[in-house]
C-alpha cells in the first residue's frame, strides 16, 4: 500500500537525502553548459507520416532518434528471405535531414521474435540466422547508425539474490557465447560503430536490482576479458514511480562501468505512472522527481552519452500494453503531454542535459 502522503514523503526523501551520490553531484561541475548532452527519443512510424506537430517536436527537442520497433526482428523479418526496412529509413531519413544522429535498437532481444524463427532448432541454424541478421542489418546502415543496442535485456527476473541470464533461443542453442559472437559480428560490419548492452530495473532498491547489477557487471566484465567489442551500457530506465531508486547503488554501477572505460546512456527513459495519485499536477511532480532520483547519480557517476526517453508525448507511449491505470486516467509517462506542452519531467531531463560531468 502506498499512501499519497508516504510517497510524498518517500520521495523527498530519496531525492534530497544526503548520500554519496548526491555528495558526488553537488562536486559536479554545473559551469560548462556548452557541453550539452544530446536528448533523443523513439520514434513511432504512424505519428511520423500523419501528424506534423509530432514531426515539429521531435524537431524541436530531438537531437537523436530511436525506431520504436521498427529493427525489431518481428517487423524487419516477417520471412526468413524479407528484410522491411522502410520504418527504420523514414525515421533515418527524417534525422539526417535535421542532423541528427539515429540509434539502432535492436539486433538481439529475446521478445518480438516472428513466428518462422521457432522453426530453428539447432547450434548451427542459430548461428547462421544470427549472423545473416547481423550482417545485413549493420551493414545496411553503415557508418549511418553509429550507436548499436547490440544485446538487448541480456539479464533474466533476479530469483532471490541470483539473476542469471535471460532464456532465449540463442542462450539455447548458442549458450551464453551468443552475447559474444553478435559483438563480434557486429564489430566485424562496422568497427567505427559503438556497441552496446542494453538494460532495465537495475536502479531499484527492491525488484531485484542489486541481484541484476551484479550479474550484469559480471557479464561486463566476463565479455571484455574475452577481448569482446563492447563498448558501453545502455540504462533503459522505464522508472517505476512508486519503487525506490537505490542512489548509491546507481552510482557505484555507473561509476564502475566508467572505471571500465565505457560509455553509459540512457537509452529509454519513461515513469511508470500507474499507481501515482490522479490529479495531473501531483502525478507529473512525482514522476519528474523519480526521474532526477534516477538521472542524478547516472550524472554524478560519469557524463551519459545521450538521454533518450521512449516516445516524447504522452499522446503516443507503449505505456498502457503493461501499465494501464485502474482509474481509466490516461498515462502521463513522457516529457510532452498529449497537447505537445513540456512537463516537469522535460524540466528535468533538460536540467541534467546541460549538465558536463
Ligand atoms: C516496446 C515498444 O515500445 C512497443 O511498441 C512494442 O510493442 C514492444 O516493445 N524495452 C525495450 C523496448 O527494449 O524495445 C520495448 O519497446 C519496451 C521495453
Amino acid at each position: 500500500m502506498w499512501g499519497g502522503a508516504g510517497a510524498i514523503g518517500a520521495l523527498a526523501n530519496a531525492t534530497f537525502g544526503l548520500n554519496r551520490a548526491s555528495a558526488a553531484f553537488a562536486d559536479a561541475a554545473l559551469a560548462d553548459r556548452s557541453r550539452r548532452i544530446p536528448y533523443g527519443a523513439c520514434v513511432n512510424l504512424a505519428p511520423l507520416q500523419k501528424k506534423p506537430e509530432y514531426r515539429a517536436a521531435l524537431t524541436a527537442y530531438c537531437q537523436q532518434l530511436t525506431p520504436e520497433y521498427g529493427l525489431f526482428w518481428n517487423y524487419l523479418r516477417p520471412s526468413r528471405d524479407r528484410f522491411d526496412f522502410d520504418f527504420a529509413d523514414q525515421v533515418l531519413a527524417f534525422a539526417e535531414a535535421r542532423q541528427m544522429t539515429m540509434r539502432g535498437h535492436t539486433l538481439v532481444w529475446y521478445a518480438a521474435m516472428p513466428d518462422w524463427t521457432k522453426e530453428i532448432d539447432s547450434p548451427a541454424e542459430a548461428e547462421s540466422a544470427l549472423k545473416a541478421h547481423i550482417e545485413t542489418v549493420v551493414a545496411r546502415y553503415r557508418g549511418k547508425i553509429k550507436t548499436w543496442h547490440v544485446v538487448n535485456e541480456p539479464i533474466a527476473e533476479a530469483k532471490g539474490s541470483v539473476a542469471d541470464l535471460r532464456a532465449s533461443i540463442w542462450l539455447k542453442y548458442l549458450g551464453a557465447k551468443y552475447i559474444d559472437t553478435a559483438f563480434r559480428l557486429a564489430h566485424e560490419v562496422d568497427p567505427a560503430a559503438e556497441l552496446l548492452l542494453n538494460e532495465y530495473d537495475i536502479e531499484y532498491v527492491e525488484q531485484g536490482s542489486a541481484a541484476r547489477r551484479q550479474a550484469l557487471l559480471a557479464l561486463i566484465h566476463d565479455l571484455l576479458a574475452r577481448g569482446t567489442p563492447l563498448h558501453g551500457v545502455g540504462l533503459q530506465g522505464h522508472i517505476r514511480a512508486t519503487h525506490r531508486i537505490d542512489r548509491d547503488g546507481l552510482y557505484d554501477f555507473v561509476s564502475e562501468i566508467k572505471s571500465l572505460g565505457l560509455s553509459v546512456h540512457v537509452t529509454e527513459l519513461d515513469v511508470i505512472d500507474r499507481d501515482l495519485p490522479a490529479p495531473i499536477a501531483v502525478r507529473d511532480v512525482l514522476a519528474a522527481a523519480r526521474a532526477y532520483d534516477f538521472l542524478s547519480p547516472i550524472c554524478a557517476a560519469m557524463r551519459p552519452s545521450v538521454i533518450a526517453s521512449w516516445g516524447i508525448t504522452d499522446r503516443y507511449t507503449w505505456m498502457p500494453m503493461w501499465n494501464k491505470r485502474s482509474d481509466g486516467l490516461a498515462n502521463r509517462p513522457l516529457p510532452l503531454d498529449d497537447q505537445y506542452r513540456p512537463k516537469p519531467l522535460w524540466s528535468v531531463i533538460d536540467y541534467f542535459c546541460q549538465q558536463a560531468a
